[in-house]
């Protein structure tokens, strides 16, 4: 099937636009292009629509993802900038550098986009299809590269497509990304991964650049140590509460809180972080939290459990 006739695939325009903003208004995902890699999209601030971006990937774990913003202002209203990151704003953007920031107290953004921390990764595109989504839905747009997990970053919507296959949702198709490769990321004076944007471009902004701190270039990204971790200790597959514990419950393993009281693995990973900080916040000396099903997401809630614990 060619991609004009394929059911999920719109040309990008005007009609195409409005149809993917329905989408992401109603809590669904849209691959979108952007100069640098098609993105599989959704609101930021709707956890559920965001763990739907994770089930499509089959990620097997939760790395924090880049939010995208139409302009500096939106970016300011999520994340505290100082000098520097503002220097390189101005410099690049809109364009394919990604910023990580202090996340905004109150900033109306899904847990599950950061990962649970206090950093946000942010981006304001140059490409006119992303660009006329975020006018049309006037959400940040939650997105990372629009391909199954350790499947190759698409640059076309064909690519998309055979990726993702149906789990992509609708495809706007708006031809091939420019830059091809993933928007180069800044942290302070770290260049956190390589991208369209030269380090040295970037030290031309801020008058250096740091290594990074582990003192190697990060050849995968999103294996960084960047996760929230509980402070508190943390039991898994329990079944039951003891004394002193906070138990996190799943399906027929009701807690103090439930993960998804009918065992539903898309509400589980959309409530994952907020109910482990909300466990850590509470009176108990431990946390604890009954078995998930590895199936689909699962995994990735899995893996994301099993670092915790191991780090607790
Ligand atoms: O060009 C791009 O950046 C594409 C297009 C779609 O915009 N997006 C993209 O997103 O590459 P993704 O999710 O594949 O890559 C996001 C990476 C994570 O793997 C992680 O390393 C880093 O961004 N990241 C996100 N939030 C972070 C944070 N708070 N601290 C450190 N790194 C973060
Ligand atoms: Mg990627």
């Amino acid at each position: 099937m060619t991609i004009a006739a394929n059911p999920l695939v719109r040309r990008y325009g005007t009609a195409a636009i409005e149809e993917a903003a329905q989408v992401i208004r109603s809590g669904g995902i849209v691959a979108i292009p952007t100069e640098t890699v098609y993105g599989l999209a959704a609101d930021a601030g709707d956890a559920a629509a965001v763990a739907r971006i994770y089930a499509a990937k089959g990620r097997p774990s939760f790395n924090p993802l880049i939010v995208h913003v139409p302009d500096l202002a939106a970016a300011e209203a999520l994340a505290v900038f100082d000098g520097d990151a503002r220097a390189l704003a101005e410099a690049f953007w809109p364009g394919p550098l990604t910023l990580v920031l202090p996340l905004r107290p109150g900033a109306p953004i899904a847990s599950l986009v950061t990962a649970g921390l206090e950093t946000i990764a942010l981006r304001v595109p140059a490409h006119r299809a992303i660009r006329a989504l975020l006018a049309a839905t006037g959400r940040p747009l939650a997105a990372p590269s629009a391909n199954r997990s350790n499947h190759l970053s698409p640059t076309r919507a064909a690519h998309v497509v055979a990726s993702l296959g149906a789990a992509a949702g609708l495809v706007i198709d708006d031809g091939a990304c420019t830059a091809g490769v993933e928007s180069t990321i800044v942290h302070g004076r770290q260049v956190l991964r390589p991208g369209p944007i030269p380090a040295d471009a970037i030290a031309a902004v801020l008058g250096a650049v740091e290594e990074a701190r582990d003192g190697s270039r990060i050849v995968a990204p999103g294996q960084l140590a960047v996760h929230y971790a509980p402070v508190k200790p943390l039991r898994l597959n329990a079944t039951e509460r003891r004394a002193d514990e906070w138990l996190i419950g799943f399906g027929d393993v009701a807690g103090h809180d439930t993960l998804s009281a009918s065992g539903d693995l898309v509400e589980a990973a959309a409530r994952l972080f907020d109910a482990l900080h909300r466990a850590d916040a509470s009176n108990a000396a431990a946390l604890a939290v009954a078995p998930v099903p590895d199936d689909g997401i699962g995994a990735a809630i899995n893996d994301r459990l099993r670092r915790a614990a191991a780090r607790s």
